[in-house]
């Protein structure tokens, strides 16, 4: 399989889903899923249009519509497997919840000035140039909206974020096994406000998740806040 095309998120959250399929009881922002802010950081959902980019399984955005009162939650997300593990999942949480297989970039291009709040846990801000993916979410938000995500405040390994916007290649698997590599942007605080800033974003507000346990996979995380002018 050519690693370029493969899909590189079709190992994760797998086995989970064979064993997990409920909605989940919380909502968290922190790397380690268990402590810290929740959803609060969305402001009151009642009747928005609220977008999940990179969704994954889309169990943040399942917790949302049935915990929460949206209009509707619509989960984005460019892997084919996270896509239909997501559909297996939490299909029948249509229509209030909407699973769409894209990539955020063209999906928001094509919502201008439709959504209310976009966030984003660990999932596409990571993984896709904040210098198209920033300006996308700016124009697909509705004056005033709000955008939220959590991020690596720094790489796994320990090393130290970014102080450019700059993506390292991180270490993946294709669906057959074979080692692949893919982009990950780990970016310092500063660098997250002035890009956020660049797209037009205002009261931006970067704050830091400790991480909950100890040894290489747990880290500090950034959760990071802004809105579109009214
Ligand atoms: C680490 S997973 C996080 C998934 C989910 N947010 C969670 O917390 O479980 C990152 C997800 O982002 C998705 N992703 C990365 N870049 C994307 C892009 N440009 N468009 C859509 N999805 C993207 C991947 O397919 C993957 O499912």
């Amino acid at each position: 399989m050519n690693p370029r095309t493969a899909d590189l998120w079709h190992h994760y959250g797998r086995t989970r889903a064979d064993t997990d399929r409920e909605v989940p009881a919380a909502f968290y922002w922190n790397w380690g899923q268990d402590a810290g802010p929740g959803p609060e950081i969305l402001g009151d959902l009642t009747d928005k249009c609220v977008g999940d980019l990179g969704a994954g399984a889309a169990r943040h955005a399942a917790y949302l519509v049935t915990r929460h009162h949206p209009a509707q939650v619509i989960a984005v997300d460019a892997s084919p497997a996270q896509h239909a593990m997501a559909t297996d999942l939490y299909g029948h949480l249509a229509p209030r919840l909407r699973l769409v297989h894209s990539d955020v970039v063209n999906h928001l291009h094509a919502r201008a000035a439709t959504y209310d709040v976009l966030y984003s846990v660990f999932g596409a801000v990571d993984f896709t140039d904040p210098g198209k993916l920033l300006p996308a979410a700016a124009a697909a938000l509705r004056p005033g909206g709000r955008l939220a995500f959590s991020t690596l405040a720094h790489y796994l390994s320990g090393t130290r974020a970014q102080p450019d916007v700059v993506p390292a290649g991180i270490p993946a698997k294709t669906p057959d096994g074979e080692p692949a590599t893919m982009r990950r942007w780990v970016l310092q605080e500063h660098v997250w406000t002035t890009a956020l800033d660049a797209a037009g974003f205002t009261r931006i507000d970067v704050g830091v998740l400790p991480a909950t346990g100890e040894g290489p996979r747990t880290a500090d995380a950034l959760l990071v806040s802004a809105h579109l002018p009214r």
